[in-house]
């Protein structure tokens, strides 16, 4: 990482979902660790840190993962309405083989034990400390210039059995890495006619909802 990284705003305004962008170099070991170690350092309820990270470089399961989520966005194709489908044919959702790098982020719920401090009332909150890894991860990755594409279709059974996972852990997000020629301004699916962002004004409420 370079002494003149990005501040987080800067990170936070940059950041992007890449699909179309990977440029097929693959991301260095040392920036990789240093992507997954910001990772680590996310806050976690009853600080369990409940997360682990599956590195997967090996093109024919990068290649068997792509061919499986081709499925996965086929079956949503068929799924749509003939107007959402034409809007939805267009639109890359991965970018696994062209990214080089696959990280599946796992969730592990009995991490900690049974008395964890502050999951007794919100079992969830497991599960967000795993996603605020998530976010760190890609928060870094960008003052790297290194883009992530989180690829979320897929079938959860079949992930755990390609990664051997063990239950009761989960695979909660498999995240493309890898160098990238350019970060888009715009969400890809704002450019494609698929869905707007929504103004700030509207998602903040006073006193009550
Ligand atoms: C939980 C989650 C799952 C996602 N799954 C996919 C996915 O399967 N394919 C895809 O192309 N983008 C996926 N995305 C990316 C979103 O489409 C993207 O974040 C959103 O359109 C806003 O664009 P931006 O991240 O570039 O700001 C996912 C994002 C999240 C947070």
């Amino acid at each position: 990482m370079s002494e003149s990284a990005v501040s987080v705003y800067e990170a936070i305004r940059r950041r992007r979902d890449v699909r179309a962008e990977f440029s097929g170099e693959i991301v260095p070991d040392e920036t990789l660790m240093r992507i997954l170690d910001a990772a680590h350092r996310a806050p976690s309820v009853g600080n369990t840190q409940p997360w682990d990270f599956v590195v997967v470089r090996n093109p024919e399961t990068l290649d068997t993962f792509a061919a499986h989520v081709a499925e996965a966005r086929l079956n949503f194709a068929q799924s749509l309405p003939e107007d959402r489908r034409s809007t939805f044919d267009p639109i890359k959702i991965e970018g696994i083989a062209e990214s080089g790098t696959g990280i599946v982020v796992t969730y592990d719920p009995s991490r900690g034990g049974p008395n964890i401090l502050g999951r007794h009332t919100v079992d969830d909150t497991g599960l967000f400390s795993a996603v605020l890894a998530i976010q760190n991860l890609w928060l870094a990755a960008v003052a790297e210039e290194i883009g992530i594409g989180w690829v979320s279709f897929y079938d959860e059974k079949y992930l755990t059995e390609l990664m051997r996972i063990p239950s009761p852990v989960r695979p909660i997000a498999w995240l493309c890495v890898g160098k990238v020629t350019e970060f888009q301004q715009v969400p890809d699916l704002e450019r494609f006619g698929w869905r707007q962002r929504r103004p700030l004004a509207d998602a903040v409420h006073y006193e009550t909802y």
